[in-house]
């Protein structure tokens, strides 16, 4: 059957709601709606944040005097984590269960909202005999277990903020946030499990806290079992703690000011060291909450995964806050997709009975490798929805996903959104026309265009710069301690217009399709590193005197990293050091950031002002045309 959502056809390969899915949605209607949010996009927020509890209402929805630094609900008080848990334990939900868990060696936890709540409670009534007040930054390094999402809400519960470090990360990544935030108090684990094996989080941690000495108290989560080295005075076991009298399960919610800080989440940019995105109570709380609940069409009876990791801004979005703030049902998993065997995760959809699957390109392009025989050995029908973010999804995963996985029952909600956005805002609703490889349409209240170097809208088919044309309540509201490089790095080249960093294509329908990075970003299996800490980790090797980094397109990862060595004088390059340098890498910065190969070179192509042109380098590893190199020093 064809339909349409504007007057005329859509064009290209496009896949149409099933009915059952349609009929249900909780959103009826994209065009009306969304035109009608743009044009009173206050009075549209004003009605979502109603949903939720405020201690003292707002007296403006959206204060833009001071832009770019925007301020929502301002003057309004709440706190995201009693929308979270205290809001839902006064009702039936009480007993709802609000989490469940599995870990990779197949353990299980559950916790209720009641249970949920009495665990926040503890730890941040542990977190304040700490010293622990309103405004501090506590960092938290832990892998994906309960106490990640009990450490994070307990921290907002009483008004500190929280810095997650990303598991994956190593030495050098840990330490710089620690140092950025300042933060006294580290949460942590004698290790966590993947693939079998144990990442050393306490040993990471151990050399961190040489590095950087602001943790004056460093919780420690007993996940392994394995002996560990604590320090006296300093390292203190988790559940040693929570068995104290002080750890009382009664911790009333602090009411914060909309405006107040909630989190930092460090993320990589152009250049230098990563940036510390910040993000507050309200405005936060009412996106995510509203965008969770419109694309993944919560239902009371759904069960949610979200399949990141807490330690990125999906996880501290749509793992954590958003599906509690909706009084969802999630699932959690510790481990990797494919352990024991690649049917991991399709026995865990079947065992728990998923209805919502929420995961990246780059895990379906994973598990598409093994074939079709793994998930089809299960019984997938308690799915409902798909989701995706993190990178563009190629078509050919899409279909495999949506067939294979979703058997053609299943809307793929393309979500496109960054750290610095908190929510989604280019996606699809369930009842949108899909068109894979396309993040569809912008979410209601967000304008988004694609434009030329001198912003200005390019024609259906073009690429240019996706940028943002109007301020929404989830947006970071600076770089921590610098706002400075907010505004440059954000709102200096279109002015008035959100600068993204991706490259776009608007078609005909008004479909937007991300194409990638314009900037010094590299996407790895979704993740995102900076060419500036690859190359930093790299120098900070004796045998290296200069590295470049760039990404290059990869199979299953999306980009691989490669990187450029200059050798320091008297050094010989040998396969084993090239070996040295990629472990020097992962140590530093985590294993992810592993470069693929390390080709050394007498000296890299530099602009005449000294800049590396990783374009350059870029080009010629693809053997593509170098393009303009009138810049490039003789
Ligand atoms: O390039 C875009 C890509 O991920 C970047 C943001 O990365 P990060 O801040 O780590 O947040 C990722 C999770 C929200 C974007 O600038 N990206 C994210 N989602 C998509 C995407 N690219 C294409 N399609 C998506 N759905």
């Amino acid at each position: 059957m064809e339909r349409t959502v504007t007057s005329k056809p859509l064009t290209g390969d496009v896949f149409y709601p099933p009915p059952e899915i349609e009929s249900q949605a909780n959103v009826p209607e994209y065009e009306t709606l969304y035109r009608r949010s743009l044009e009173d996009p206050q009075v549209f927020w004003a009605e979502r944040a109603a949903e939720l509890e405020w201690f003292q209402p707002w007296e403006e929805v959206l204060d833009d005097t001071e832009a770019p630094f925007f301020r929502w609900f301002v003057g309004g008080k709440t706190n995201i984590a009693y929308n979270c848990l205290e809001r839902h334990v006064k009702t039936w939900r009480r007993n709802k269960l609000a989490l469940i868990w599995e870990g990779e060696p197949g353990d299980t936890r559950s916790f209720s909202y009641h249970a949920l709540d009495r665990e926040v409670a503890k730890f941040a009534n542990v977190l304040k005999s700490m010293g622990v007040k309103k405004g501090d930054i506590v960092s938290i390094y832990l892998p994906r277990i309960p106490e990640q999402v009990i450490a994070m809400l307990a921290c907002a519960r009483i008004g500190a903020a929280h810095s997650v470090v990303y598991g994956g990360f190593s030495v050098e990544a840990l330490a710089e946030r620690i140092e950025d935030a300042q933060s006294r108090v580290l949460v942590t684990a004698d290790g966590g499990w993947l693939r079998g094996k144990i990442v050393e989080l306490k040993q990471i941690a151990d050399e961190a806290m040489a590095r950087q000495p602001t943790i004056e108290s460093c919780i420690v989560v007993r996940r392994t079992g394995q002996e560990i080295y604590m320090e006296a005075g300093r390292d203190y076991w988790w559940d040693d703690l929570m068995g104290l009298p002080i750890a009382s399960p009664v911790c009333p919610s602090e009411p914060m000011d909309a405006e107040d800080l909630l989190f930092i989440l460090y993320t990589s940019g152009t250049t230098g060291r990563p940036k510390g995105v910040v993000h507050t109570h309200g405005g936060y709380m009412v996106y995510t909450y509203t965008t969770l609940k419109y694309v993944f069409d919560l239902k009371e009876e759904d069960r949610y995964w979200c399949a990141a990791d807490p330690g990125w801004i999906t996880g501290h979005s749509y793992i954590v806050y958003a599906p509690l703030l909706n009084g969802a049902t999630s699932f959690m998993y510790e481990g990797a997709p494919n352990y024991p065997y690649p049917n991991r995760w399709w026995r865990m959809i079947e065992k728990y009975g998923i209805s919502i699957l929420y995961t990246a390109p780059t895990a379906i392009r994973g598990l598409m490798r093994f074939g079709d025989a793994w998930p089809n050995r299960h019984d997938l029908s308690s799915l409902r929805l798909l989701g995706t973010v993190g990178e563009p999804i190629n078509p050919e995963a899409w279909k495999w996903y949506y067939s294979v996985i979703g058997k053609e029952r299943c809307p793929i909600m393309d979500t496109w959104w960054q750290t610095e956005t908190g929510g989604f805002m280019i996606t699809p609703l369930p009842i949108t026309p899909l068109k894979p490889g396309s993040a569809t349409r912008p979410f209601f209240g967000v304008e988004v265009d694609v434009v030329d170097d001198q912003g200005k809208p390019v024609p259906a088919g073009d690429e240019g710069y996706l940028v943002i044309k109007r301020p929404w309540p989830a947006m970071l509201r600076t770089i921590y301690r610098d706002p400075e490089r907010y505004k440059n790095q954000y709102w200096s080249k279109f002015g008035h217009m959100y600068q993204t960093g991706d490259s776009a294509r608007k078609d005909e329908d008004g479909y937007i399709w991300v194409i990638g990075r314009m900037d010094d970003v590299i996407k790895v299996s979704g993740y995102r590193l900076g060419t500036a800490e690859i190359e930093s980790a790299l120098v900070s090797h004796p045998a290296v005197a200069e590295a470049a980094a760039i990404g290059l397109p990869h199979e299953l990862k999306g980009n691989a990293i490669h990187a450029y060595a200059v050798l320091r004088a008297g050094v010989e390059p040998s396969d084993r050091l090239a070996e040295e340098l990629r472990n020097h890498v992962g140590h530093e910065i985590g294993p992810i950031a592993k470069p693929e190969n390390i080709t050394f070179v007498d000296g890299l192509p530099k602009t005449r002002s000294g800049k590396i042109m990783r374009r350059l380098l870029k080009a010629r590893a693809l053997g593509q045309p170098e393009g303009d190199i009138s810049t490039l020093e003789e």
